[in-house]
């Protein structure tokens, strides 16, 4: 026994002296490794000079210098990180925001401490580490957007204090585990855009107060488990985009905190239960695409915030309940694409807050309300594809904010109100087609100067068309056909571009469009289509060289177009000859070895001379969509009266087209070859079967009905990246412009026109009366007084384009007041009190936080290359990096 005390003593005292040394051996180790971390990671803010690293930025130590708290989000690091977790005092960790690569070091889970951990927006990949179920004492994880693959690890089951756990944005597969529903302290938990498979833990939330949870893109299945409406306290619940099936439970009336309810996209069946009335906070309720049946229930009307009610395309019956109309803050109401049946429901009139109706593609009858335009603050109404009848009502003028009206697929009669008119913002569309309306087509339809698209086909309009209807000057689209029309088509831009169906149908309706001349007496004389009309109209030249000297010249030559018309009438004989045999090639050349087989130069010239191929028309050019007998797709793109250029310098024009051929940067569409007739040159390129940018963000496609937010940073990213390679190549583009990004196979974005700045020879510019640099809207506002384009223009037009990304609006539109255009109204905004939710579109900036951060970070971007001062606008090279950053942001 005596020889025992000794030996306690002694060992006690070992033991004290061992944790003695090795609490300051901590010590001394978090000093060692924040020197090792700065070194490895290139922190620029920790001064290794400053010998206490407790003060540098971003740490938080405890009272006895061990580091409690790291935080270097945000700081554009890259590195190993594995040092970090020698910091075992650490209890915050967070790591987001930065270019962090490679996997995830596992000796993180060796930090039992820690309590916050946010590796979230970084370039991890491989597995999440089953290490992690060590960290016993995990309150908060985020490990979303990264590029983690894998299934969740069965390791993480004993993270039991867990309240938020965020693993979206990421490629993670397998099931969510069961053992999340057991988490007692889980309040949010995300996962949504992974590739999830399975049902949806059917404890999940049973044991806790979930007040967030969003799992939308991801391929789950089975129902929608109770368990998560259990507590209550639900705030969130964003389900879009799986294969949910099952109805929507009852129990969903327990949450009344339940703002936001998204669960469209899913094969979710059953009725909309009534308990929805009890959700008193419902703002957003989000059900289409789904297979739900039953009536639309009156209970919605309870829920006094709701915004949006969305339940389109589903297999719901009955009427638009009366109540709705009580529902004040009504924004949108879509029903579309059902079997709702009844009248106009007059009682949504009183919801005044309205900005969309869609009622398109139901069963809807009887007439219109006069007031329909009671709800004054209306941007969209749809109402085609119905069983409407009686009159168009002439209230209709009201709409003033209407852009959009399709009323096609009913039964209206009588004429077209001459209130149309009224309607001075329609720009989207007017759609009047398949419908029995009657009578003259009202001159006021000439009002409408910002209308894109006008469809009055398929009716019995008589009359001729007006003079007045010149005044449509923004006019792309129009169909007139089957209808009794008479008499000539007036002679205006937008009816010579168009396709002959776009007329056809009215047999006593003559003209250029039609190809068939008309009786004198109408006035108006035959000329067939051919490619010397645009060279009177328009004249382009380019004046200067060099990096900052270039200027287009468009030049509108009105007073040639008498004589021109004259001499018209006697070569329309030789021209009708020249359309049936296409005239002599003088070069032609394609670049790319291995497509010269697949490309007939006939078939090119041919296929630019039928009017139902033509795709669009540019400021520069008209481009065509040409099939060559090889079965290869391409785009060929006619030069608007280049004929100086083309016969004077021939020569230099099919070098400087080689050149750009063999660029080599990604992002450029570049020529692949060439053909010259006459005065004509005709440019060959890939065929972008996506279209562009334009038509992505405003023509609504179905297949671009989902929003896609990461989608269209990538173009700009992409389209940032062509337009800094032409800047180092000392090259300017004259019409940086939505409509000359081409998006292919791959949604990858090539900046067109490239070839247009150095094809029209600089010093042969003629009489200029007007001068445009590229396309309104996007015209930097120092080229009034300048008249020249320069690299800050450049970067300049590119910002409106961020702009257009990013409202999804048009550079232009009446909605941003009198003078006001995309880039005043959104740089007005803070003025005006308005937030950036109000400038942005919300379809996108409400899908999720991220989204909406990376929004906000590329709003930024876009503010600074629109800044009016040119000298205040970023270099195209640091406009790649900002938006990087805020992809990775
Ligand atoms: C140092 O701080 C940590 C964290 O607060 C604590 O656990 C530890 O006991 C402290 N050690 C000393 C010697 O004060
Ligand atoms: C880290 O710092 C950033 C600001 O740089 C801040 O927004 C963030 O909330 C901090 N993180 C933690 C976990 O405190
Ligand atoms: C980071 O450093 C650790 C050693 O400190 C090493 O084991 C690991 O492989 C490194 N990781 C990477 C991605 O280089
Ligand atoms: C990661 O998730 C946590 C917990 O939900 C949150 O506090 C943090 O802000 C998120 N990080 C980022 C960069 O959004
Ligand atoms: C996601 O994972 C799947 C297979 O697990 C793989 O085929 C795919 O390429 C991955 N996607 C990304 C973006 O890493
Ligand atoms: C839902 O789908 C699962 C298969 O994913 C199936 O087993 C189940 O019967 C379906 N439930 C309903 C209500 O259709
Ligand atoms: C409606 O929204 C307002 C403002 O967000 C909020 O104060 C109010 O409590 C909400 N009403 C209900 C019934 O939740
Ligand atoms: C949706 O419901 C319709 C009719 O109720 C049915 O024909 C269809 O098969 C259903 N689709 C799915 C995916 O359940
Ligand atoms: C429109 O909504 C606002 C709140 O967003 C509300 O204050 C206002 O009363 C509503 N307008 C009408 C006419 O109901």
């Amino acid at each position: 026994m005596a020889d025992t005390i000794p030996l306690c003593c002694f060992l006690s005292f070992v033991l004290l002296t061992t944790t003695f040394i090795s609490l300051s051996q901590s010590q001394l180790d978090d000093q060692a490794t924040m020197e090792a971390l700065q070194k490895e990671l290139s922190v620029s803010d920790w001064d290794p000079k400053q010998p206490n690293f407790c003060t540098w930025r971003g740490v938080i130590c405890t009272s006895n210098q061990s580091v409690q708290e790291l935080n270097l989000s945000h700081r554009g690091l890259r590195g190993n990180v594995t040092l970090v977790s020698q910091l075992k005092s650490l209890k915050k960790l967070d790591l987001s925001s930065n270019s962090f690569k490679g996997s995830i070091p596992s000796s993180i889970g060796g930090l039992v401490a820690l309590e916050f951990l946010d590796l979230s927006m970084n370039h991890f990949e491989g597995l999440i580490p089953s290490s992690f179920g060590g960290l016993s004492s995990l309150i908060s994880l985020n490990l979303s957007n990264n590029f983690l693959s894998g299934a969740i690890p069965e390791e993480l089951k004993i993270l039991e204090s867990l309240q938020e756990l965020q693993l979206s944005g990421n490629n993670l597969t397998g099931s969510i585990p069961d053992w999340v529903g057991n988490f007692a302290s889980l309040k949010v938990f995300s996962a949504y855009e992974n590739g999830l498979t399975g049902v949806i833990p059917e404890n999940l939330g049973s044991v806790s107060n979930l007040e967030v949870l969003n799992l939308h893109s991801n391929q789950l299945e089975g129902e929608i488990p109770v368990s998560i409406f259990k507590s209550g306290k639900l705030q969130v619940l964003i389900l879009t985009v799986n294969g949910l099936n099952g109805s929507i439970p009852d129990s969903v009336g327990n949450c009344k905190g339940l703002s936001n309810l998204r669960i469209g996209n899913n094969r979710l069946t059953g009725r909309l239960p009534t308990s929805i009335g009890d959700v008193s906070s419902l703002t957003y309720f989000e059900a289409d695409n789904n297979n739900l049946s039953g009536e639309i229930v009156e209970e919605f009307a309870l829920c006094s915030n709701l915004t949006l009610l969305n339940l389109a395309s589903n297999w719901l019956t009955g009427t638009v309940p009366d109540k709705l109309g009580d529902l004040k803050n009504l924004q949108e109401l879509i029903v579309s694409d059902n079997g709702l049946s009844g009248e106009f429901p007059k009682s949504i009139l009183r919801c005044r807050n309205l900005s969309k109706l869609d009622f398109s593609y139901n069963n809807f009858n009887g007439s219109l309300p006069d007031n329909i335009c009671n709800m004054s603050r209306l941007q969209f109404l749809v109402l085609d594809h119905n069983s409407f009848d009686g009159f168009i009502p002439s209230g209709i003028g009201s709409c003033i904010k209407l852009l959009e009206l399709q009323m096609g697929s009913n039964y209206f009669t009588g004429a077209i109100p001459p209130e149309i008119g009224k309607i001075r913002n329609l720009q989207i569309a007017l759609n009047l087609s398949f419908n029995q309306l009657q009578g003259a087509l009202p001159r006021e339809l000439g009002k409408l100067d910002k209308l894109v698209s006008l469809d009055l086909s398929n009716n019995q309009i008589s009359g001729t068309i007006p003079q007045e209807i010149k005044g449509m000057m923004s006019l792309i689209e129009v169909n007139f056909s089957n209808n009794r029309l008479t008499g000539s088509i007036p002679a205006f831009g937008p009816f010579q571009k168009s396709p002959q169906t776009s007329f056809i149908g009215n047999s006593e309706l003559c003209g250029d469009p039609l190809g068939s001349a008309c009786h004198p007496n109408y006035g108006s004389y035959y000329y067939g289509l051919d490619h010397h009309k645009v060279s009177y109209k328009v004249v382009l030249a380019v004046v200067g060289s060099g990096m900052t000297v270039f200027a287009v010249v468009f030049l509108v030559v009105g007073l040639f177009m008498l004589r021109e018309k004259q001499e018209k009438e006697a070569k329309a004989k030789v021209e009708i000859q020249e359309i049936i045999e296409p005239p002599q090639i003088l070069v032609a050349n394609v670049f790319v070895e291995s497509l010269r087989q697949a490309v007939d130069f006939d078939t090119c010239v041919k296929a630019t001379l039928k009017e139902e191929n033509k795709v669009s028309n540019g400021t520069f050019s008209t481009s065509f969509k040409a099939v060559m007998p090889s079965g290869l797709v391409i785009s060929i793109k006619k030069l608007k009266s280049v004929d100086r250029t083309v016969t004077c310098h021939q020569n230099k024009m099919i070098r400087e087209l080689e050149r750009l051929s063999n660029l080599t940067h990604t992002n450029l569409l570049r020529p692949i070859g060439y053909v010259i007739y006459d005065d004509v040159a005709l440019l060959l390129h890939r065929y972008m079967s996506n279209g562009t940018l334009l038509q992505l963000i405003h023509d609504v496609g179905p297949a671009m009905k989902e929003p896609n937010w990461p989608l269209r940073l990538l173009i700009a990213i992409n389209v940032a990246e062509g337009l800094a390679f032409l800047h180092q190549i000392a090259t300017i583009h004259l019409d940086v412009c939505s409509g000359n990004i081409y998006l292919d196979s791959n949604f990858n974005a090539l900046l067109g026109e490239i070839e247009i700045s150095k094809l029209l020879d600089p010093s042969k510019g003629t009489a200029s009366i007007s001068a445009v640099a590229g396309s309104f809207g996007y015209i930097p506002p120092e080229y009034a007084y300048t008249m020249q384009v320069t690299v800050p223009g450049n970067v300049y037009s590119f910002g409106v384009v961020l702009l257009e990304i990013l409202t999804s609006k048009l550079p232009t539109d009446e909605c941003f007041g009198e003078g006001v255009d995309l880039v005043k109204w959104v740089h007005g905004a803070s003025t005006r009190g308005e937030t950036p939710e109000q400038i942005m579109d919300a379809t996108l900036s409400t899908i999720s936080f991220a989204w909406r951060k990376q929004m906000l970070a590329v709003l930024k971007v876009a503010m600074l290359c629109t800044d009016p001062t040119p000298a205040k606008r970023p270099k195209m090279k640091t406009v790649i990096e900002m938006l990087k950053e805020a992809k990775d942001s």
